[in-house]
């Protein structure tokens, strides 16, 4: 069945002192004959300026655009209303872009026209047809007759075919620029600088001016706000001779301005509706500050916490991950990637870069197909699959070749294999950085770059300089080129950059759509859902809410500027709330809290001099150590409970930030040292991006509340947990180790052929360590609740199965025993002791957050399929194999009851 839009324009004009009114109604696209030159000249704006004052008239427009495919009429904001102007005598062409407000309508006041100018209105609303509507002005124009039009035009489209529709318009404007370009220009598309702005707009080089009015930039970076991106887009316009508009790029990473806990803490939420949705915000507030398109999401699966980055994804799990993965492109891309609040996702690091060696940043990989098939390329697939426009290149090798000089990873897999459609570009100089890799001079590595698959050089200017001396050279063919220009341009064409250039330049959204107060309660949700309950001893939280003196102590109690986490490129940390003001609002009137800092952040020269040299703002306290714990026990003395707000610095964590020690700075642990000595309750409240080894806090502390860096609400979202006000549902989604000599340490090991079972623990010849246990700290999966869930006996529907429809069904109880609603994450994992190639000891496979109240049961069930069997073989095919496999259901990786069953192929 057809759908048709109804698009109804009411169209009124208004032409200076007339009297007489016409009134029409027109239900066709009106053909304006562009040709392709014209077509990119009407980016240019109109100068008014130098019209003769015979020749002009004035005119305004106002209207109004209207949705009405469903029944109800829904009014389209936003929509792009350009009046094209077409000079006859000399056919020159140029626009002047308005937008429909929230209500649909627009106002198009005092418009300069000529007499000589054809006038079309071309409107763009993101998801309808593009259509042109010309103006007819009256023959009869008489200046002493005051005339009135209106206007109502109706319009169709037909969302079927407007897919293909589409791709043909998209192909056919994409061919026309490309068949006015030149080399050169072809070749400046394929280069993304960064530049700099301030409140007055883009701070550029004179080179850059240059570069940019010969088309030698295609895409920038590092530059947000409405004025400033239209200042340089007005420049990208204005000054070159095709006027290619820019694409906009930042490093959205978790919240625009209202920055969201950082991506490893909201994996731990284990609600892909919440991830969802924080990337759908953060579109919005992006947009809003005119961008379009974020260097997100960061799939990358770690399984080392000593890399700095793992708080940038989603933790160790391949599954858990691809559903990250695919939820935050979703938010970012919504429904229609042209929307003017969605912008284009650039998963990233493509590929395995969460495997440094070492955990130490930058550092080579090495790793088996089967390793890569299995834990680590599943969530860029995913991501792929959810639709990502864009995939940015890692800085690490692959089997000896640098990811972004790896024709396998970016051509064979990424597009042949996976069927990508969108653009390549590399990570911030990595191109540049295949020189040290060893793999020649500039030119040679920007050749064998673009041969590979890339097409967006960021940072490098390596194709920039170098790839028209290949094409002359024959390292590199035209048309290679042509192909990579072609998909930056598309890229913009579906953002509806080619459409209007201004699209997503719209100074009243940044005021309205920017830093909310739904925003900052979004926030604050998505920070308390994060937070993961470590230990409760003698059920020390919630605390009460009144008759209570607590000790608020620790460097990071009245912490603003760490709060954000390493990774909040517009976010402001002065707007950030800090746990004591967090505490002191929600609660501070009914009991007392005695603030004192207790120690400083962290004391070692070398890493204050490095931390403090990249803006990490670590002053230390002019008292002593001693002095500063003396006061935290004096306060300790007068307390109930000591709440210790301690961890990493922002600085500690992210990219460039590796650790070889991943506990507390020292200073901190003698702090906490001390407050153990006292016999009080010590509540640990830890900020930090990494699984840190904790096995000594975790001895002496009474509960430990690990609240990651949790973005602009962190202290009211702590203050609410602590007291209560929401009870904590976080799970690990990274293993938190005993010691850093366990590294790496993830629950879906090997079984290996000689596996250590610690009932036997004087069997010396087994994979173990001497001095230490195998198991973690924390394993994947683990977090505990205010209350208490239990998991009643499971129930499998059969234990022997046939062929690939059969289906597996267990069902299990699953009952909230304590004395606070709350939510459990039940995770199902599925182990194959016997295959053809060796299985991780279990992998997780499913898993559902359930809500009980107080004293609530309810019946869970889990179906299981074949493709739940599925692994990678040894020739690399996705497959099952018949026989045994081992079906864990519970609350963690570790904690798990199981049932064993058969699968059989027949
Ligand atoms: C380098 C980082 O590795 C990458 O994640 C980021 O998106 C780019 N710089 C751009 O800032």
């Amino acid at each position: 069945m057809k759908t048709f839009i109804f698009l109804t324009i009411l169209l009124q004009i208004f032409v200076l002192q007339q009297v007489r009114t016409n009134e029409c109604e027109l239900t066709s696209n009106d053909n304006i004959q562009l040709t392709a030159n014209e077509f990119i000249q009407s980016r240019q704006l109109c100068n008014i300026l130098n019209l003769p004052t015979t020749n002009k008239r004035q005119i305004s427009i106002t209207g109004r655009l209207m949705d009405y495919t469903t029944r109800c009429q829904k009014s389209i904001s936003n929509a792009n209303v350009e009046i094209i102007r077409i000079r006859l005598n000399h056919r020159s062409v140029c626009s002047n872009i308005y937008h429909s407000n929230s209500d649909g309508y627009f106002n198009l006041t005092n418009l300069i026209i000529d007499f000589n100018e054809e006038v079309f209105l071309r409107l763009t609303a993101p998801s309808y047809k593009t259509i042109y509507k010309k103006i007819h002005f009256p023959l009869s124009y008489d200046q002493s007759v005051e005339m009135i039009l209106n206007w109502k035009i109706v319009l169709s489209k037909d969302i079927k075919q407007s897919q293909s529709q589409d791709d043909q318009r998209m192909k056919s404007i994409v061919d026309t620029l490309l068949s006015e370009m030149t080399l050169d220009e072809k070749i400046g598309q394929l280069n993304l600088e960064g530049v700099g702005f301030n409140a007055d707009g883009p701070v550029i080089t004179n080179e850059q001016r240059e570069r940019i009015r010969r088309g030698e930039i295609g895409a920038v970076l590092n530059i947000f706000t409405p004025q400033a991106i239209r200042q340089l887009q007005e420049l990208a316009i204005n000054s070159s001779r095709l006027k290619v508009p820019f694409i906009f790029g930042f490093d959205v990473i978790h919240g625009h301005k209202t920055i969201f806990p950082i991506p490893l803490a909201l994996s731990a939420t284990w609600n892909m509706t919440l991830i969802e949705q924080s990337a759908r915000i953060a579109a919005r507030e992006a947009t809003a500050d005119a961008l379009n398109w974020v260097f997100s999401p960061m799939v990358d699966i770690a399984h080392d916490p000593r890399w700095g980055r793992i708080l940038e994804g989603a933790g160790e799990d391949p599954y858990l991950g691809s559903q990250v993965a695919a939820a935050m492109v979703r938010g970012y891309q919504g429904s229609n990637i042209s929307d003017v609040d969605t912008v284009m996702a650039c998963f990233k690091h493509f590929g395995l870069y969460g495997a440094a060696e070492a955990g130490r940043d930058y550092n080579t990989v090495d790793m088996s197909p089967l390793r890569m098939y299995e834990f680590y390329l599943p969530p860029y697939r995913a991501a792929v699959e959810a639709g990502a426009g864009s995939v940015m290149t890692s800085f690490n090798e692959i089997n000896g070749v640098p990811s972004t000089a790896n024709q396998w990873l970016l051509t064979d897999l990424l597009r042949n294999q996976w069927n990508f459609t969108g653009f390549v570009v590399t990570d911030a100089t990595a191109m540049y950085e295949l020189i040290p890799h060893g793999l020649g001079n500039l030119q040679e590595v920007s050749a064998r770059s673009l041969n590979a698959g890339v097409d967006l050089d960021m940072g490098s200017q390596g194709f920039l300089s170098t790839l028209n001396q290949s094409v002359q050279q024959g390292k590199v063919s035209e048309q290679t080129i042509e192909q990579a220009c072609r998909r930056v341009l598309e890229a913009k064409y579906k953002l509806g950059l080619l459409d209007d250039p201004f699209h997503y330049v719209n100074e009243s959204r940044a005021h309205t759509d920017i830093f909310t107060k739904e925003n900052r309660l979004a926030a604050r949700d998505f920070a308390r859902r994060s937070f993961v309950l470590l230990k409760n001893d003698k059920q020390i939280l919630p605390l009460a809410r009144s008759n209570l003196t607590i000790t608020l102590v620790g460097p990071l109690a009245d912490d603003r500027r760490n709060l954000l986490g390493a990774w909040s490129g517009a976010g402001d940390w002065t707007q950030a709330v800090s746990v004591l003001d967090g505490i002191n609002q929600l609660i501070g009137n009914n009991i007392q809290v005695l603030h004192v800092k207790g120690a400083n952040l962290l004391e070692d020269p070398d890493m204050l001099k490095l931390l403090n040299a990249y803006g990490g703002d670590i002053i230390l306290d002019n008292r002593t150590a001693t002095q500063m714990i003396d006061e935290a026990l004096q306060a300790a003395q007068k307390s109930d409970v000591i709440v210790a707000v301690v961890g990493e610095t922002q600085g500690m964590t992210g990219e460039a930030a590796s650790r070889a020690d991943i506990g507390l700075p020292v200073c901190q642990q003698l702090l906490l040292q001390a407050l153990f000595n006292t016999n009080k309750p010590v509540v640990i409240v830890l900020m930090n991006g990494r699984p840190m080894t904790l096995t000594w806090e975790d001895q002496h502390a009474t509960a430990i509340l690990e609240t990651w860096f949790a973005g602009t609400e962190t202290g009211n979202a702590i203050a609410e947990v602590l007291f209560g006000y929401y009870n904590p549902a976080g799970k690990l989604t990274a293993t938190f180790p005993r010691s850093v000599g366990q590294i790496p340490l993830y629950y879906n090991h090997k079984n290996t052929g000689r596996p250590f079972n610690s009932s036997d623990f004087l069997n010396r010849y087994k994979s173990r360590y001497l001095d230490i246990s195998n198991d973690p700290l924390y394993p994947f999966g683990y977090g505990l609740s205010y209350t208490s869930f239990s998991f009643g006996p499971l129930n499998a529907d059969k234990t022997q199965l046939h062929g690939d429809s059969d289906r597996l069904t267990i069902r299990f109880v699953l009952s909230n025993n304590g004395a606070y609603d709350g939510e459990e994450v039940v995770q199902l994992y599925i182990g194959d002791p016997v295959a053809s190639v060796t299985r991780a000891v279990r992998e997780l496979k499913n898993f559902q957050k359930v809500f009980l109240q107080a004293r609530e049961r309810q019946e869970i069930s889990f179906i299981i399929t074949t493709d739940d069997l599925k692994f990678f073989d040894s020739s690399l095919n996705y497959i099952w194999e018949e026989g045994l496999f081992n079906i864990y259901i519970g609350p963690d990786s570790v904690n798990t009851q199981s049932v064993q069953i058969n699968w059989f192929k027949l």
